[in-house]
Protein backbone atom coordinates (compact mmCIF):
# COMPACT_ATOMS: atom_id res chain seq x y z
CA UNK A 1 0.00 0.00 0.00
CA UNK A 2 0.94 3.55 -0.77
CA UNK A 3 0.36 6.60 1.01
CA UNK A 4 1.68 10.03 1.03
CA UNK A 5 2.83 12.29 4.13
CA UNK A 6 3.01 15.85 3.88
CA UNK A 7 5.80 17.36 5.64
CA UNK A 8 4.95 21.26 6.47
CA UNK A 9 8.72 22.82 7.33
CA UNK A 10 8.00 26.67 7.96
CA UNK A 11 5.21 27.02 5.23
CA UNK A 12 7.21 24.89 2.42
CA UNK A 13 5.26 22.21 1.56
CA UNK A 14 7.19 18.81 0.49
CA UNK A 15 5.27 15.22 -0.21
CA UNK A 16 6.89 12.21 0.70
CA UNK A 17 6.17 8.77 -0.56
CA UNK A 18 6.53 6.09 1.76
CA UNK A 19 5.49 2.63 1.84
CA UNK A 20 3.49 1.21 4.27
CA UNK A 21 4.75 -1.45 5.59
CA UNK A 22 2.89 -1.91 8.51
CA UNK A 23 6.00 -0.64 10.46
CA UNK A 24 5.26 2.80 11.49
CA UNK A 25 8.47 3.33 13.08
CA UNK A 26 10.00 3.09 9.71
CA UNK A 27 7.54 5.35 7.98
CA UNK A 28 7.90 7.90 10.67
CA UNK A 29 12.12 7.69 10.06
CA UNK A 30 11.79 8.08 6.54
CA UNK A 31 9.56 11.31 6.97
CA UNK A 32 12.00 12.89 9.65
CA UNK A 33 15.39 12.20 7.10
CA UNK A 34 13.03 13.78 4.43
CA UNK A 35 12.26 16.68 6.39
CA UNK A 36 16.17 16.98 7.79
CA UNK A 37 16.66 16.79 3.46
CA UNK A 38 14.10 19.63 3.50
CA UNK A 39 15.76 21.71 5.96
CA UNK A 40 19.81 20.83 4.22
CA UNK A 41 18.31 22.38 0.93
CA UNK A 42 16.90 25.20 1.70
CA UNK A 43 20.31 26.15 4.13
CA UNK A 44 22.19 25.53 1.33
CA UNK A 45 19.68 27.76 -0.74
CA UNK A 46 19.78 30.47 1.82
CA UNK A 47 23.46 31.19 2.01
CA UNK A 48 24.19 31.07 -1.13
CA UNK A 49 21.32 33.74 -1.43
CA UNK A 50 23.26 35.37 1.35
CA UNK A 51 26.63 35.77 -0.39
CA UNK A 52 25.10 36.48 -4.11
CA UNK A 53 22.79 39.14 -3.04
CA UNK A 54 23.19 40.60 0.18
CA UNK A 55 24.41 44.28 0.17
CA UNK A 56 24.99 46.44 2.45
CA UNK A 57 22.44 46.97 5.56
CA UNK A 58 22.65 50.33 5.15
CA UNK A 59 25.87 53.02 5.06
CA UNK A 60 27.34 52.84 7.96
CA UNK A 61 27.79 49.58 7.37
CA UNK A 62 30.08 49.79 4.58
CA UNK A 63 31.74 52.47 6.04
CA UNK A 64 32.69 50.35 9.09
CA UNK A 65 34.25 47.66 7.18
CA UNK A 66 36.14 50.14 5.01
CA UNK A 67 36.86 53.30 7.07
CA UNK A 68 40.35 52.89 8.87
CA UNK A 69 39.64 53.25 12.72
CA UNK A 70 40.40 57.12 14.09
CA UNK A 71 42.57 57.32 17.37
CA UNK A 72 40.04 56.72 20.15
CA UNK A 73 40.14 60.20 21.83
CA UNK A 74 39.02 61.62 17.93
CA UNK A 75 36.42 59.17 17.68
CA UNK A 76 35.21 59.83 20.92
CA UNK A 77 35.33 63.47 20.33
CA UNK A 78 33.19 62.41 17.37
CA UNK A 79 30.39 62.06 19.54
CA UNK A 80 27.66 64.06 21.25
CA UNK A 81 29.08 62.55 24.70
CA UNK A 82 32.53 63.43 23.68
CA UNK A 83 32.03 66.89 22.62
CA UNK A 84 29.90 67.38 26.15
CA UNK A 85 32.92 66.26 28.30
CA UNK A 86 35.83 67.82 26.25
CA UNK A 87 32.84 71.31 27.07
CA UNK A 88 33.29 70.37 30.31
CA UNK A 89 36.71 68.94 31.12
CA UNK A 90 38.12 72.60 29.32
CA UNK A 91 35.20 74.45 31.13
CA UNK A 92 36.85 73.37 34.38
CA UNK A 93 40.17 74.23 33.32
CA UNK A 94 38.56 77.65 32.20
CA UNK A 95 36.84 78.13 35.41
CA UNK A 96 40.60 77.89 37.66
CA UNK A 97 42.14 80.29 35.13
CA UNK A 98 39.23 82.72 35.70
CA UNK A 99 38.86 82.54 39.70
CA UNK A 100 43.08 82.56 40.02
CA UNK A 101 42.72 85.71 37.47
CA UNK A 102 40.45 87.07 39.77
CA UNK A 103 42.38 86.78 42.88
CA UNK A 104 45.55 87.60 41.48
CA UNK A 105 43.70 91.06 40.33
CA UNK A 106 42.59 91.16 43.66
CA UNK A 107 46.45 92.93 44.60
CA UNK A 108 45.22 96.02 43.43
CA UNK A 109 43.97 96.80 46.87
CA UNK A 110 47.30 96.59 48.00
CA UNK A 111 48.81 98.93 45.90
CA UNK A 112 50.72 99.78 42.81
CA UNK A 113 54.01 98.02 43.97
CA UNK A 114 52.30 94.53 44.62
CA UNK A 115 50.31 94.17 41.37
CA UNK A 116 53.04 95.34 39.76
CA UNK A 117 55.65 92.72 41.30
CA UNK A 118 52.42 90.10 41.08
CA UNK A 119 52.81 90.51 37.27
CA UNK A 120 56.44 90.54 36.99
CA UNK A 121 56.45 87.20 39.04
CA UNK A 122 54.16 85.79 36.56
CA UNK A 123 56.48 86.65 33.48
CA UNK A 124 59.36 84.81 35.70
CA UNK A 125 57.65 81.64 36.38
CA UNK A 126 59.60 79.22 36.96
CA UNK A 127 63.14 81.41 35.88
CA UNK A 128 66.04 80.62 35.16
CA UNK A 129 64.81 77.07 34.95
CA UNK A 130 63.16 77.71 31.64
CA UNK A 131 63.73 80.86 29.90
CA UNK A 132 62.05 84.35 31.04
CA UNK A 133 58.38 84.02 29.68
CA UNK A 134 58.75 80.64 28.53
CA UNK A 135 56.49 79.31 31.35
CA UNK A 136 54.15 82.09 30.69
CA UNK A 137 53.94 81.48 26.89
CA UNK A 138 53.04 77.51 27.66
CA UNK A 139 49.89 78.60 30.25
CA UNK A 140 49.25 80.92 27.68
CA UNK A 141 49.20 78.11 25.36
CA UNK A 142 47.19 75.60 26.93
CA UNK A 143 44.97 78.37 27.98
CA UNK A 144 44.23 78.90 24.33
CA UNK A 145 43.76 75.60 23.25
CA UNK A 146 41.64 75.13 26.24
CA UNK A 147 39.22 78.22 24.97
CA UNK A 148 39.33 76.87 21.56
CA UNK A 149 38.85 72.97 21.97
CA UNK A 150 35.72 74.64 23.98
CA UNK A 151 33.94 77.06 21.43
CA UNK A 152 34.63 74.11 18.92
CA UNK A 153 32.95 71.35 21.23
CA UNK A 154 29.46 74.28 21.44
CA UNK A 155 29.21 75.16 18.68
CA UNK A 156 29.41 71.50 17.10
CA UNK A 157 26.61 70.28 19.86
CA UNK A 158 24.83 73.33 18.44
CA UNK A 159 25.13 71.85 14.79
CA UNK A 160 24.11 68.40 16.18
CA UNK A 161 21.33 69.24 17.81
CA UNK A 162 19.85 71.34 14.99
CA UNK A 163 20.00 68.49 12.68
CA UNK A 164 18.74 66.35 15.38
CA UNK A 165 15.78 68.84 15.22
CA UNK A 166 15.69 70.98 11.58
CA UNK A 167 11.77 72.11 12.28
CA UNK A 168 11.73 74.25 14.72
CA UNK A 169 9.61 73.34 18.00
CA UNK A 170 6.00 74.15 16.86
CA UNK A 171 4.92 75.12 20.29
CA UNK A 172 5.94 77.71 23.00
CA UNK A 173 9.32 75.21 24.29
CA UNK A 174 8.72 74.63 28.13
CA UNK A 175 10.81 77.14 29.59
CA UNK A 176 10.58 75.98 33.23
CA UNK A 177 12.95 73.76 32.69
CA UNK A 178 15.22 75.21 30.47
CA UNK A 179 16.22 78.17 33.07
CA UNK A 180 17.88 81.97 31.59
CA UNK A 181 21.26 81.00 32.22
CA UNK A 182 20.95 78.15 30.26
CA UNK A 183 19.06 79.44 27.16
CA UNK A 184 20.98 82.44 26.68
CA UNK A 185 24.67 80.24 26.90
CA UNK A 186 25.56 80.95 23.02
CA UNK A 187 24.96 84.58 23.66
CA UNK A 188 26.79 84.95 27.12
CA UNK A 189 29.62 82.46 25.72
CA UNK A 190 29.82 85.23 22.54
CA UNK A 191 29.51 88.54 24.68
CA UNK A 192 32.56 86.82 26.79
CA UNK A 193 34.36 86.35 23.81
CA UNK A 194 34.01 89.78 22.48
CA UNK A 195 34.88 91.01 25.83
CA UNK A 196 38.30 88.77 25.70
CA UNK A 197 39.56 90.44 22.29
CA UNK A 198 38.79 93.41 23.43
CA UNK A 199 40.64 93.07 26.73
CA UNK A 200 43.68 91.63 25.49
CA UNK A 201 43.80 94.56 23.24
CA UNK A 202 43.72 96.82 26.07
CA UNK A 203 45.50 95.37 28.81
CA UNK A 204 47.72 92.78 27.19
CA UNK A 205 49.21 94.62 23.60
CA UNK A 206 47.99 98.16 24.78
CA UNK A 207 47.17 97.65 20.68
CA UNK A 208 47.01 100.77 18.80
CA UNK A 209 44.69 103.89 20.31
CA UNK A 210 43.08 101.04 22.51
CA UNK A 211 45.24 101.50 25.51
CA UNK A 212 48.41 103.81 25.03
CA UNK A 213 49.68 103.31 28.89
CA UNK A 214 50.50 99.57 28.02
CA UNK A 215 54.10 99.22 28.31
CA UNK A 216 54.96 102.09 30.34
CA UNK A 217 57.15 101.47 33.75
CA UNK A 218 56.92 102.23 36.92
CA UNK A 219 59.35 103.95 39.80
CA UNK A 220 60.73 100.37 40.14
CA UNK A 221 61.55 99.80 36.51
CA UNK A 222 58.97 96.87 35.94
CA UNK A 223 55.49 97.12 33.57
CA UNK A 224 53.12 99.10 35.57
CA UNK A 225 50.31 96.81 35.14
CA UNK A 226 48.58 99.23 38.17
CA UNK A 227 48.86 102.03 35.83
CA UNK A 228 47.02 100.33 32.91
CA UNK A 229 44.48 99.28 34.53
CA UNK A 230 43.42 102.88 36.04
CA UNK A 231 43.84 104.04 32.56
CA UNK A 232 41.60 101.72 30.87
CA UNK A 233 38.37 101.49 33.62
CA UNK A 234 38.59 105.52 34.26
CA UNK A 235 36.73 105.94 30.99
CA UNK A 236 33.18 105.21 31.90
CA UNK A 237 32.22 103.62 28.53
CA UNK A 238 34.57 101.29 28.75
CA UNK A 239 34.02 100.37 32.67
CA UNK A 240 30.31 100.46 31.97
CA UNK A 241 31.55 97.16 28.81
CA UNK A 242 33.31 94.97 31.80
CA UNK A 243 30.84 95.76 34.42
CA UNK A 244 28.33 94.24 32.33
CA UNK A 245 30.80 91.62 30.52
CA UNK A 246 31.60 90.29 33.95
CA UNK A 247 27.41 90.00 34.52
CA UNK A 248 27.37 88.06 31.38
CA UNK A 249 30.26 85.87 32.00
CA UNK A 250 28.90 84.62 35.59
CA UNK A 251 25.72 83.98 33.93
CA UNK A 252 27.93 81.71 31.76
CA UNK A 253 29.82 80.44 34.87
CA UNK A 254 26.58 79.61 36.42
CA UNK A 255 25.10 77.62 33.90
CA UNK A 256 28.71 75.99 33.20
CA UNK A 257 29.26 75.31 36.23
CA UNK A 258 25.89 73.57 36.93
CA UNK A 259 25.89 71.72 33.94
CA UNK A 260 29.60 70.36 33.94
CA UNK A 261 27.99 68.06 36.41
CA UNK A 262 25.16 66.72 34.13
CA UNK A 263 27.95 66.31 31.58
CA UNK A 264 30.29 64.65 34.24
CA UNK A 265 27.39 62.44 34.80
CA UNK A 266 27.21 63.32 38.52
CA UNK A 267 23.91 64.27 38.48
CA UNK A 268 22.43 61.97 41.27
CA UNK A 269 19.25 64.32 42.51
CA UNK A 270 20.51 63.91 45.89
CA UNK A 271 23.25 66.15 44.61
CA UNK A 272 21.29 69.05 42.67
CA UNK A 273 20.89 71.23 45.61
CA UNK A 274 24.94 71.01 46.26
CA UNK A 275 25.27 71.61 42.43
CA UNK A 276 23.15 74.93 42.92
CA UNK A 277 25.04 75.85 45.18
CA UNK A 278 28.61 75.60 43.86
CA UNK A 279 27.82 77.16 40.39
CA UNK A 280 25.54 79.97 42.17
CA UNK A 281 28.75 80.74 44.76
CA UNK A 282 31.33 80.13 42.04
CA UNK A 283 29.61 83.03 39.95
CA UNK A 284 28.55 84.87 42.40
CA UNK A 285 32.66 85.55 43.85
CA UNK A 286 33.77 85.83 40.29
CA UNK A 287 31.34 88.81 39.43
CA UNK A 288 32.04 90.32 42.91
CA UNK A 289 35.24 90.42 42.62
CA UNK A 290 35.55 91.36 38.68
CA UNK A 291 32.91 94.12 39.03
CA UNK A 292 34.15 95.54 42.11
CA UNK A 293 37.68 96.46 39.71
CA UNK A 294 36.11 99.03 37.64
CA UNK A 295 34.06 100.30 40.35
CA UNK A 296 36.98 100.82 42.56
CA UNK A 297 38.48 102.74 39.85
CA UNK A 298 35.53 104.68 38.69
CA UNK A 299 34.99 105.99 42.61
CA UNK A 300 39.38 106.79 43.02
CA UNK A 301 40.04 104.07 45.51
CA UNK A 302 42.39 102.40 42.78
CA UNK A 303 44.34 104.78 40.68
C1 LIG B 1 37.59 93.67 35.71
C2 LIG B 1 38.10 92.47 35.55
C3 LIG B 1 39.47 92.20 35.00
C4 LIG B 1 40.63 92.88 35.17
C5 LIG B 1 40.86 94.13 36.02
C6 LIG B 1 41.65 92.20 34.43
C7 LIG B 1 42.98 92.59 34.35
C8 LIG B 1 43.91 92.05 33.50
C9 LIG B 1 45.24 92.54 33.31
C10 LIG B 1 45.83 93.73 34.05
C11 LIG B 1 45.84 91.75 32.40
C12 LIG B 1 47.27 91.92 31.87
C13 LIG B 1 48.23 91.23 32.80
C14 LIG B 1 49.67 91.45 32.37
O1 LIG B 1 49.93 92.02 31.33
O2 LIG B 1 50.51 91.01 33.13
C15 LIG B 1 44.90 90.75 32.01
C16 LIG B 1 45.16 89.75 31.11
C17 LIG B 1 44.25 88.79 30.77
N1 LIG B 1 42.97 88.67 31.20
FE1 LIG B 1 42.04 89.88 32.50
N2 LIG B 1 41.10 91.11 33.82
C18 LIG B 1 39.76 91.08 34.15
C19 LIG B 1 38.84 90.14 33.73
C20 LIG B 1 39.12 89.09 32.90
C21 LIG B 1 38.19 88.09 32.53
C22 LIG B 1 36.74 88.05 33.00
C23 LIG B 1 38.82 87.22 31.72
C24 LIG B 1 38.32 86.00 31.05
C25 LIG B 1 37.09 85.75 30.74
C26 LIG B 1 40.18 87.69 31.58
C27 LIG B 1 41.14 87.09 30.80
C28 LIG B 1 42.41 87.57 30.64
C29 LIG B 1 43.40 86.95 29.79
C30 LIG B 1 43.19 85.68 28.97
C31 LIG B 1 44.56 87.71 29.89
C32 LIG B 1 45.88 87.47 29.19
C33 LIG B 1 46.79 86.74 30.14
C34 LIG B 1 48.15 86.62 29.52
O3 LIG B 1 48.24 85.96 28.51
O4 LIG B 1 49.09 87.19 30.05
N3 LIG B 1 40.33 88.81 32.31
N4 LIG B 1 43.74 90.95 32.69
Amino acid sequence: MRGFVTVVDSGAFSAVDFRATGARGVASKRVHRAMNRIRFRKAQVTMAQTVMKRGPVSGTAIERTARKRKPFLIDLYGTAVGKKYVMAITGIGLLGFVLFHMIGNLKMYMGQSDLNHYAHFLEKLLYPILPEKAMLWILRGGLLTMAVLHIHAAYSLTVLNKQARPVKYQSERDYQVASFASRTMRYTGIIVLLFLIWHLLDLTFGAGAVNEYVGTKDSEGLKDVYGAVAFSLERVPVAVFYILANIALGTHLFHGVWSLFQSLGWNNPRFNKWRRAVATSFATIIVVGNVSFPIAVLAGVVG
